[in-house]
């Protein structure tokens, strides 16, 4: 057998309650005497955030504050943010958000150091230049953004999401607290917890997957099918919390050394054209992505299927597909999209379109199967 060459790469990590605290002691190691405090409004209204602030203070960093962020970040928040960021001398960033503050805030370091349009480095390994240091202290557990080499921006203009992945985008630390979980509403939680096990199960099934992106995947997806049946009811409960930011950043390291899939592929491609929320977007084409791939990868489909609860009797392929995504379904709970395109707004004739994105979005590349043009029109088909 032939081993493959594979690299990792992985941020400086600290897990636990109220790890948010060290905030100050990481811009004071990486001297940074004005932070870029990257958030938004709702999370700097948070009580937690205090001691966050608290810690800069006894650090002696000041920061400025840019909150001017969207869900699915666009190219103009970044271009303003990196403003801010040149205009206010920062020396780093400190990101506390979700997976958008985070993607923006990479994307702000990347213009920061190396100049022109955030648009001029999507794809890949096109940033020359390292970022300031990035310390992430994520408040949903589903992105991956803070322990991974990716970010998602939105081209305003196109109306599409565009990939960015390089080494620079890898955060210096991560601060992976519960405390700021527990304030998450339930649908965030929810479809936050979707794109982890999105990651996790793309990341287990990639071409460029390997033992040790194998490993994290598997155990995220045991994490996710032990905790999300109750995501709901026990949003306030801080193993749980705890659980799945170990579930997204296991999920993270996975596919950010293994790559995704023809999941994220179409995701993005309904992403940007449609502007839905990206744990929306991932589950409309869930199911036609995985009855897709399947046969190429069988062996592993079929274990994510039983750590999800599909019985082991379970052989007919058809019936596992089925059965591993009603598990998948279920773990939604009371959260309740509709998983039909034709709902947001799209038409049939945007499929060319749709086919267009995803064949030019890398993360084709890492897919098991690799669909021609035929086959992505009639799976974009198949989700209306
Ligand atoms: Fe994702």
């Amino acid at each position: 057998m032939v081993r493959e060459h594979r690299k990792f790469v992985i941020p400086e990590i600290i897990t636990g309650d109220n790890a948010r605290i060290y905030a100050g002691r990481y811009t004071s190691n990486f001297h940074s005497d004005t932070v870029l405090l990257a958030t938004d409004e709702s999370v700097f209204r948070r009580k937690w955030m205090r001691e966050v602030l608290l810690s800069l203070d006894e650090a002696g960093t000041e920061y400025v504050i840019f909150s001017d962020i969207e869900e699915n970040p666009r190219d103009y928040n970044v271009m303003a943010g990196a403003d801010v960021y040149l205009s206010e001398e920062c020396t780093g960033i400190l990101a506390i958000g979700g997976g958008s503050v985070l993607d923006c805030a990479k994307g702000i370091g990347i213009v920061a150091a190396n100049g022109g349009n955030i648009l001029d480095y999507i794809g890949v390994d096109l940033v020359r230049n390292p970022m300031p240091p990035l310390i992430c202290v994520p408040t949903t557990a589903g992105s991956g953004a803070d322990v991974s080499q990716y970010a998602v921006i939105r081209n305003t203009a196109k109306k599409t999401k565009n990939i960015i992945v390089s080494k620079s985008l890898v955060p210096d630390v991560s601060l992976l607290d519960t405390v700021p979980l527990m304030t998450q509403p339930g649908d965030v939680t929810v479809n936050s917890g979707i794109d982890a096990l999105t990651h996790a199960i793309e990341a287990y099934v990639s071409n460029g997957a390997s033992h040790f992106s194998d490993m994290l995947a598997l155990e995220s997806i045991k994490l996710s099918a032990d905790i999300f049946p109750f995501s709901l009811d026990r949003a306030d409960d801080p193993d749980h919390r705890f659980q799945s930011l170990m579930a997204s950043m296991y999920a993270g390291i996975a596919f950010s050394n293994a790559g995704l899939g023809l999941i994220h592929a179409m995701s993005h491609a309904i992403g940007g054209m449609y502007d839905l929320p990206h744990g929306i977007a991932s589950s409309i084409v869930m199911r036609s992505a995985i009855q897709y791939n399947y046969s190429s990868s069988k062996r592993k489909y079929r274990k994510i299927a039983h750590i999800l609860g599909v019985s082991p009797d379970i052989t007919d392929d058809k019936r596992v597909v089925t059965g591993m995504f009603e598990q998948i379904m279920d773990m939604r709970g009371s959260i309740d999209n509709p998983l039909s395109l034709s709902v947001y707004g799209a038409s049939k004739a945007d499929i060319p379109d749709l086919v267009a994105r995803s064949a030019g979005d890398p993360c084709i590349a890492t897919n098991p199967r690799i669909p021609g043009r035929k086959d992505l029109s009639n799976l974009f088909e198949s989700v209306f």
